[in-house]
């Protein structure tokens, strides 16, 4: 025992701890025989850096305590495409081996015609822009090859490809149908079988922002977070973001989103109280505290004249039962299931106090009559 006291004389104490003979006495933030742990303020997975927390993407504040109003997602990208897959087949040309490679005059001649005559075929489908040749087969010419969509990004982009692709489909089966019919005397470029035009499969730009917000969201908030477009470009946001539609205006408070869903709360001021589901209603604390004092003044004439009353009239009267009456009126009076959280605006928003200051609506009216009372 004594050898024990004798060498923890000895003992530093780390960060910041003071000996004070018998131990370290730590500062706040740090724990442990030698303050030599950290406790972990930061909440929702943040860590302690040493002077800050360092939250995970979806919170913020001095502890991570609060969950970020938006969430950054890829931009949208300038230009969008789609590519049909499909097959023709022309009738008015012979097929040679040469068309297999790519660098030959025929399969270039044969190149320059098909494209050419596709202009014609889908002139008008703002859209088009071009066809690429991927293979072909004898019989007599199989053309496999991609019609390539091209547009700037709007939100709508996938609504305009579906659009142009179903104009495609009808030019392309109405052009080779009625090329079929002058098959031996073709006087277009290229004459088709009409039987044989298929399109295959069709592949559009993948930009899905919904989904991107909803997975960086996480499971927890998927539901609050929501994709709002200004000025054709996506935002990731909760209601609790300014600026848009789905904002919830929480008038004199601040709004946060719990796990419960976005949450109004409000304000507290050296002159006002600030209620209601989105603080929309006010109150000066001075007209509370004089109505309050001119409803104790009207109990205390009451009183008096009660006590004078029942002196008068000998009869003995316990005033405590008016008291318990009184108090009983103030638990009843909350109006509504509501309740509230308010922050003092001294203490300054998102400090540690801001969730402590816990007051309700009821409470609010209590303190008013604990003060008359
Ligand atoms: C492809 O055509 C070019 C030009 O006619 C020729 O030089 C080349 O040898 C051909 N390649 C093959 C593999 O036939
Ligand atoms: C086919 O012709 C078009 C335009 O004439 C050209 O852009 C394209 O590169 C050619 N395709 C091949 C595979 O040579
Ligand atoms: C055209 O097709 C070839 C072969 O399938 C492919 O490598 C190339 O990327 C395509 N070009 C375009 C612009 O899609
Ligand atoms: C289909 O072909 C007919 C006859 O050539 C033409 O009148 C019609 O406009 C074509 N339709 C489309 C959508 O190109
Ligand atoms: C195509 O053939 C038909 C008969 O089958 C003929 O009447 C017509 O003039 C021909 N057209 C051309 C452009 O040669
Ligand atoms: C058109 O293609 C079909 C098969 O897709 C074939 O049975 C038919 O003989 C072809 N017609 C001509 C005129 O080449
Ligand atoms: C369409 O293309 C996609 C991607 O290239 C492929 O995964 C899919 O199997 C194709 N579908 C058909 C019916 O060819
Ligand atoms: C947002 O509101 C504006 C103006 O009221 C409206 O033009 C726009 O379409 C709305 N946007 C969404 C995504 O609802």
């Amino acid at each position: 025992m004594w050898l024990t006291r004798a060498f923890s004389l000895s003992v530093i104490c780390l960060n910041g701890g003071i000996w004070t003979g018998e131990a370290c006495e730590c500062p706040t933030g740090f724990t442990g025989d030698r303050c030599q742990h950290v406790v972990n303020v930061c909440l929702n997975g943040g860590f302690w850096d040493g002077l800050k927390c360092q939250c995970t993407s979806l919170y913020y504040g001095p502890q991570c305590e609060t969950v970020v109003e938006s969430i950054e997602i890829e931009p949208p990208p300038q230009t969008v495409t789609a590519q049909m897959e499909m097959t023709v087949t022309v009738t008015n040309e012979e097929y040679s081996d040469n068309l297999q490679n790519r660098s030959s005059e025929e399969f270039k001649r044969f190149n320059d015609t098909f494209t050419k005559q596709m202009q014609i075929i889908y002139y008008g489908i703002p859209e088009y822009d071009g066809v690429n040749i991927t293979g072909l087969r004898r019989g007599s010419v199989v053309v496999e090859h991609e019609v390539i969509l091209k547009a700037k990004y709007t939100p709508e982009y996938k609504e305009v490809f579906q659009k142009a692709t179903e104009d495609v489909k009808e030019k392309i089966y109405n052009a080779t149908k009625v090329q079929i019919s002058n098959d031996n005397n073709c006087t277009t470029l290229l004459c088709f079988n009409s039987t044989a035009t298929s399109v295959q499969n069709v592949t559009v730009t993948q930009y899905n922002p919904e989904e991107e917000c909803r997975e960086k969201a996480g499971e927890e908030f998927a539901a609050y977070f929501t994709v709002e477009y200004k000025d054709q470009k996506p935002y990731c946001i909760t209601p609790c973001m300014p600026g848009f539609n789905v904002s919830l205006d929480c008038h004199y408070g601040k709004c946060q989103l719990q796990r419960s869903g976005p949450q109004c709360y409000c304000l507290i001021t050296d002159t006002h109280w600030y209620s209601g589901e989105t603080c929309e209603w006010g109150i000066q604390k001075s007209l509370v505290y004089g109505l309050v004092g001119a409803g104790a003044a009207v109990v205390l004439v009451v009183v008096v004249v009660l006590l004078v009353f029942t002196l008068r009239s000998r009869r003995e009267y316990r005033v405590s039962q008016l008291y318990q009456w009184h108090q009983e009126d103030d638990g009843g009076s909350v109006p509504g299931t509501f309740r509230n959280i308010g922050f003092d605006v001294s203490e300054g928003i998102g400090t540690l106090h801001s969730t402590q200051n816990v007051q309700s609506v009821g409470t609010h009216r209590g303190t008013g009559g604990n003060t008359g009372a």
